[in-house]
């Protein structure tokens, strides 16, 4: 997919995004390493903590199709500032990339600014540490 079609389908993410409490819509897009593609929007919550944010809800997208490596995830918010993943949205991303894995920031304007998981969360916690004798 070219990128402006991608970054059509994360405006249209935005915009149904579920965010009455922040008022910040994110959109989202996964193209996982098997070719294909999945949405995430941001969904809030009355009891603030239990939103789920654009990324985490096209990662369970992904999981639920079948999918378990990401080659890009794109991110798209609004304001002047880089829209980056939350803190668990870069364990969640971590959980399903390789070191290649791409991390897109998108303004409505376009690509920002692209990062790699260790970018963003180096010396990262993951399934490895969890393989013992
Ligand atoms: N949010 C995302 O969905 N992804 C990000 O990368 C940053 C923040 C959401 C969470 C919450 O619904 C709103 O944006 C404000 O934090």
């Amino acid at each position: 997919m070219e990128l402006s079609t991608i970054l059509k389908q994360l405006k249209e993410n935005m915009s149904r995004a579920y965010a009455p409490y922040s008022k910040f819509h994110v959109g989202s897009v996964i193209r996982s390493t098997d070719g294909s593609y999945y949405n995430g929007c941001n969904v809030e919550n009355a009891a603030y903590p239990l939103g789920v944010c654009a990324e985490g809800g096209a990662i369970s997208a992904m999981v639920q199709n079948g999918s378990r490596e990401i080659a890009e995830i794109y991110v798209m918010g609004s304001g002047d500032e880089l829209v980056t993943p939350c803190g668990g949205c870069r364990q969640k991303i971590r959980e399903f990339s390789t070191p290649e894995t791409k991390i897109h920031v998108c303004g409505p304007e376009g690509l920002r600014q692209s990062f790699t998981i260790e970018d963003l969360l180096p010396f990262s916690f993951g399934p490895d540490n969890l393989k013992h004798d």
